[in-house]
């Protein structure tokens, strides 16, 4: 950010001192870890109480920790609403610049991505524009923008890519400043600065949220995107664990993590998504993984966090150190306790895996009935295929009026061979042949994780603003009668008999035994199926219109899933953002606790995520009436 003339004297007032950047207030501090994992470089970079004291009383007042008294109420306007621009009170131009100049200037106004779009913006390129266009659905340009996600329906739809230069592109629901963190000392200040000033604050890392916990309107955003390192530690101890680890900082990718883990031989517990941010958003909301049916959640493996607090203080969170903490942390949803700035978790060792596509569809030789038994007989085998350590994700389609197509997308049998693959899924195909259908499988074996899932998953694509999705973790009991198990089938084959495509992952996600208790979504021990489904609609829908769409999804299409599975939830990172009663179905048992704990260590409600922990005390007021971040913050 380019200072305003007049600040220049009032760098005199600063005699903040640290290596490099003379007015930073991040400096180098000789402290360890309390957990087994050494600090990285980035995380031995600090904000301190004797940084802090030189600055005067004015300019301290807005970076200072949180004092450990009765100043707990959250600053807000009068109609007790978070301070957005325009404000009297939001910070001027000059405390802006200190704030960059402090954080050795990290700090980046936001243009949103497509106004290379726009007239109105400087940004205005048509080429550019162009470009951006044609790559708008790739997740890549959205990780590498320090405000974009990949979800625009629920920022605002403020800015998208169009070929009309004179339309409007306003910064709407993405946050209005983010700091691109390399260093703890900058999260703990902009921490400090959004709760002193009673700004919003939101995390960004990829922004894969489904539900735009990454974004904001009038936020100061924390982008984790860059904090990239990755250490092996061969060694790693505590109280329940004795053996291999990594740590991995918070911008860490799925891809970048698995490729580590194959070059030193072992397999690294994250998703299916090409880019998810392995130690972000996705490990903090329980994470299900290709692995999961072996190991668990990615929660599940992890061993330590460091993390930044809302007041400010940077903090090692193990089973021993900060339990509670450890416990939330690890499955209660990103954006809400704190910002981790690095996850330490187990590694498991190498594996070989069958990875399998191949699909069927109805036509001349297949007939509807034929279609549903030969899907039935598939999902008839969820347990065994669970028990048996396999993922497999899979598609159905409805592809006109009475014809549809099942796609495996794939069969990803983790410790199968080519022939044990073979043999586990021979019932199936004996009916599928039985039935008249006949399927031609590419079925490969890769003897590592790495090269299986490259082969197996391709790089997802993002950023519609003409769709929403919603989901179910089916409990395995829907499996153990007969009639549980016909109303589940019916269930499924209703809704994709009505247009509504089912991608489904067939897994399961227990607690191995030994491993410490977090919260993830208590149905995520459950489930043997996680299925997602979408409703869309036309581009040119008003607002109402989609709303409509919205609600009739939520309550009649994903109705009659949580109807035949009551007690069952949702995995919060992929879910509906309107589901009702969304603390039951993404935190089941454990809300009671996390909301406690919320209270204790974000009592002012500085996090604040749409669906997080403690998120029903706030309404963001949206300009549409949609339910997306394009609109105030304030207390409900
Ligand atoms: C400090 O802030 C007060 C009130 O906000 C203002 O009146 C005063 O001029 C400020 N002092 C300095 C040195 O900026
Ligand atoms: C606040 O004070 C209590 C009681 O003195 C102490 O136990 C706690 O650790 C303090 N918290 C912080 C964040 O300093
Ligand atoms: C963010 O900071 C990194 C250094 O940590 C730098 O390489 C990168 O260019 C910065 N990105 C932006 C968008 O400013
Ligand atoms: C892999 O499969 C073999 C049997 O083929 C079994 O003994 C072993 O425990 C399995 N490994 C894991 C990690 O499940
Ligand atoms: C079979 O699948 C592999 C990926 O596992 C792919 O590379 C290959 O092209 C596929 N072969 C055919 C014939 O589709
Ligand atoms: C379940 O559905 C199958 C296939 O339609 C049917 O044969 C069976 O009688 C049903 N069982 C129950 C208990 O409804
Ligand atoms: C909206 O777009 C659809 C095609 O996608 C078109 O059939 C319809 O006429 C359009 N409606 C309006 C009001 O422009």
């Amino acid at each position: 950010m380019a200072p305003p003339s007049f600040a220049a004297a009032a760098l005199l007032a600063l005699t903040l001192a640290a290596p490099g950047t003379a007015l930073s207030a991040v400096s180098r501090v000789a402290v360890e870890s309390s957990s087994n994992a050494p600090l990285f470089e980035s995380e031995t970079l600090q904000l301190t109480d004797e940084s802090l004291s030189h600055l005067s009383k004015n300019q301290s007042a807005y970076f200072d920790f949180a004092k450990n008294d009765s100043s707990l109420h959250t600053r807000t306007f009068g109609n007790g609403c978070k301070v957005f621009p325009g404000d009297w009170l939001w910070p001027s131009e000059w405390v802006w610049w200190l704030f960059d100049e402090l954080l050795g200037g990290a700090l980046i106004k936001t243009v949103p991505l497509a106004a290379s779009c726009y007239k109105s913006w400087p940004e205005y390129d048509a080429n550019e524009c162009e470009t951006l266009t044609s790559e708008w659905t790739d997740s890549n340009i959205h990780a590498a923008d320090p405000a974009s996600v990949m979800w625009p329906l629920f920022e605002g739809r403020s800015c998208l890519p169009t070929t009309d230069s004179s339309a409007s592109c306003t910064v709407g629901g993405y946050s209005s400043y983010a700091v691109n963190v390399s260093s703890v000392g900058q999260i703990q200040l902009a921490v400090n600065f959004a709760r002193n000033a009673g700004l919003r604050l939101v995390v960004k890392n990829t922004g894969h949220d489904f539900n735009g916990k990454s974004t904001g309107a009038g936020a100061l955003g924390i982008w984790t995107h860059n904090l990239k390192d990755i250490d092996y530690i061969p060694n790693y101890k505590s109280s329940s664990y004795n053996g291999p680890a990594v740590k991995m900082g918070a911008g860490v990718q799925a891809h970048e993590i698995y490729e580590k883990a194959h070059e030193l031989g072992f397999t690294a517990i994250g998703g299916e998504g090409k880019t998810v941010g392995v130690a972000g958003g996705y490990v903090l909301g329980g994470g299900h993984s290709p692995m999961s049916s072996i190991y668990g959640l990615a929660a599940d493996q992890v061993l330590a966090l460091e993390v930044v607090l809302a007041n400010g203080r940077f903090v090692t969170v193990t089973e021993e150190n900060n339990p509670d903490l450890f416990w939330a942390i690890r499955g209660g949803g990103g954006g809400t306790y704190g910002v981790v700035t690095s996850v330490t978790s187990r590694v498991q060792p190498k594996v070989g895996v069958t990875v399998s596509t191949f699909s069927f569809s109805t036509g001349t030789d297949v007939s509807v009935d034929a279609f549903w038994a030969g899907v039935r007989s598939y999902i008839e085998r969820f347990p065994q295929n669970a028990d048996a350590g396999t993922y497999a994700y899979f598609w159905i389609l409805a592809t006109g009026a009475d014809s549809f197509t099942f796609l495996m997308n794939p069969f990803f049998a983790v410790n199968h061979t080519l022939a044990q693959y073979n043999t586990l899924v021979k019932p199936w195909y004996n009916d599928l042949e039985d039935l008249g259908i006949s399927i031609t499988p590419n079925s490969t074996y890769y003897d590592n994780f790495y090269d299986a899932w490259m082969a197996g998953f391709p790089l997802e694509t993002v950023a519609s603003s003409v769709m929403m999705t919603g989901s179910r973790l089916f409990p395995r009991s829907n499996w153990e009668t007969p009639s549980s198990f016909n109303a589940t089938f019916d269930a499924l084959k209703e809704t994709i008999s009505a247009g509504y495509s089912l991608l489904a992952f067939n897994m399961k996600a227990e607690l191995v035994d030994g491993y410490p208790s977090n919260a993830a979504n208590p149905a995520f021990r459950e489930t043997l199926l996680h299925a997602i489904t979408s409703t869309s609609w036309d581009a040119n829908a008003t607002n109402t219109e989609i709303k409509s769409k919205m609600e009739d999804f939520t309550n009649n299409v994903l109705g009659k899933w949580r109807a035949v599975s009551p007690d069952a939830g949702a995995y919060m990172s992929e879910s509906d953002i309107l589901e009702p009663n969304f603390q039951q179905a993404f935190y089941g048992s454990n809300y009671a606790r996390l909301y406690k704990l919320k209270q204790r260590y974000d009592p002012t409600g500085l996090f604040y995520a749409p669906t997080g922990v403690g998120s029903e005390d706030w309404v963001v007021k949206s300009l549409d009436g949609l339910p997306d971040q394009n609109g105030r913050l304030c207390r409900a």
